[in-house]
């Protein structure tokens, strides 16, 4: 490592418990993704050249969540955070500089890591600690200063005086050490005290007494450190993230009709002038072109829009859809649906598995599974692929500028050939060849005066 670069701790080895929860707590997610990976994120985005996760209870489904974005270890025994720091020392040279962080602080930014790490560097500490003024500091480790302004220790709220809990500046559970130092500190801290826990913040006090120094930086606003313990502490921060990404989007040139009712994950991206109108949900790994429309009144998980589009009323989840379609309203797209530019899909469609080619159009009340459909098909209202005969699946294939009638049924596997066409109402079993016209219906008669035998 050379100076200005920087390793980090992030301790996540704790249930969780007031979640509530069979998932470890810093896998629940928010804002589109586990709250621990926010926390990576941030340190990758602030510089961390190195990110050790510390983790204990579901330790497999954390690693598992965590990927390659940062390392692991173990810690067996939940003795405290001054403990958990210590099963990470292994992977730390003597000569780094240690952030600490906690895995369920998911509001933390980049930019203000980088700042306190540069602080902290440019002191010259030993030991830094990242400090928040709280109108509520109730459960938090209280900052105690001595005359001078300087801290002097942390005191965990358990075990603080009256006096102590007064104090309104908190330890936000962020801080940067120099390595030796902090490991060196660590061997002395003990575990008596009210929680019985070798308790991190502790150090400062140790590294104090040693004459080294101590800096302490307070945040400007407390709410990027807020710590996550409930289902409602976790509601409150998605509104948080969901807040500051419309403010981003409407900044960058993005139209948001309603931000309150606009629920946009944070690693999704939209371009300039396009136009978000109330109540959608755009999550997860999506990306929205520019000049798009895209809602009222809809849900999209991990999709690609193109720029132009027309999407409204609409649930689409692992898919694509090409520039200048329009969709809805009333549409279900479901995964693995690629939709080509100038498509047009209308009212009550359901498509699913399925390509469907440049300018095709399914305008009304279909449902298209496990289908290839060419450019410039024409598939009329109500059209059904029928894909499952109740035990396997079959792919439909309709070449370019077929015409289906309305209310057909393409019994797969079937295809239908190019410029070829299918009459209204057919049951379609075998393949169409090239512009040729396919009726499979029943022909119709008449019975002449019915209604007067009837009488
Ligand atoms: C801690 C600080 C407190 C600070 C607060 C900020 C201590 C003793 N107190 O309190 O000063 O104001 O954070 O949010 O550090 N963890 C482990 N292993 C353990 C214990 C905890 O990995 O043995 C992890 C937890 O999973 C959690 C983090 O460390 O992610 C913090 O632990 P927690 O018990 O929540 O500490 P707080 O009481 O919040
Ligand atoms: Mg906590």
């Amino acid at each position: 490592m050379s100076s200005g670069e920087f390793s980090t701790v992030i301790l996540a080895a704790g249930k969780g418990t007031r979640m509530k929860s069979n998932i470890p707590k810093v896998l629940h997610h928010i804002g589109g993704k586990p709250m621990l990976q926010h926390v990576i994120d941030a340190a990758i985005g602030a510089g961390a050249v190195k990110n050790i996760v510390v983790v204990g209870f579901g330790r497999d489904e954390v690693k598992a969540a965590v990927g390659n974005t940062a390392r692991v270890v173990v810690q067996e025994e939940q003795l405290g955070t001054g403990h958990a720091v210590l099963q990470a020392k292994p992977l730390i040279n003597e000569n780094d500089t240690v952030m600490v962080l906690c895995g369920d602080t998911p509001l933390l930014t980049a930019k203000m890591l980088k700042k306190f790490y540069d602080a902290h560097k440019k002191e010259k500490a030993q030991a830094s600690v990242l400090t928040a003024v709280m109108p509520d500091p109730k459960g938090y480790g209280r900052v105690i200063r001595d005359f001078n302004g300087y801290v002097k220790k942390i005191v965990e709220h358990k075990d603080a005086t009256t006096a102590e809990r007064a104090v309104t500046e908190v330890n936000t559970g962020i801080y940067c050490f120099e390595a030796k130092t902090l490991f060196a500190a660590l061997k002395k801290v003990g575990n008596n005290n009210a929680q019985g826990e070798y308790y991190l913040p502790d150090v400062l006090e140790i590294i104090r007494d040693q004459g080294k120094k101590i800096s302490a930086a307070a945040v400007k606003s407390y709410e990027a450190t807020l710590g996550i313990n409930s289902r409602q502490q976790l509601a409150e921060a998605e509104r948080i993230l969901h807040r500051r990404k419309n403010r981003q989007l409407m900044a960058d040139g993005v139209t948001i009709m309603d931000p309150a009712t606009t629920y946009i994950d944070v690693d999704v991206t939209i371009g300039q002038d396009t136009v978000i109108y109330p109540s959608t949900w755009i999550q997860g790994n999506s990306t929205v072109g520019s000049n798009c429309e895209i809602g009222p009144c809809s849900r999209f998980t991990d999709i690609n829009i193109g720029d132009k589009a027309v999407v409204t009323f609409t649930y689409a989840h692992e898919c694509e859809i090409g520039a200048e379609a329009t969709v809805g309203p009333y549409v279900h797209l479901r995964p693995h649906t690629k939709v080509a530019d100038k498509v047009h899909i209308g009212n009550f469609v359901e498509v699913k598995n399925s390509n469907i080619g440049e300018k095709t159009k399914l305008p009304h009340l279909s449902y298209i599974g496990d289908s290839d459909i060419g450019s410039g098909v024409n598939m009329g209202c109500g059209t059904i692929t029928v894909n499952y005969d109740g035990k396997k699946k079959y792919r439909t294939t309709i070449e370019n500028d077929a015409f289906v009638g309305c209310n057909s049924n393409l019994v797969a596997p079937v295809k239908v050939g190019e410029g070829a066409y299918v009459g209204a109402g057919s049951t379609i079993t075998k393949d169409i060849p090239a512009g040729e016209l396919a009726v499979g219906r029943a022909r119709q008669t008449n019975i002449p005066k019915w209604r007067d035998k009837r009488k």
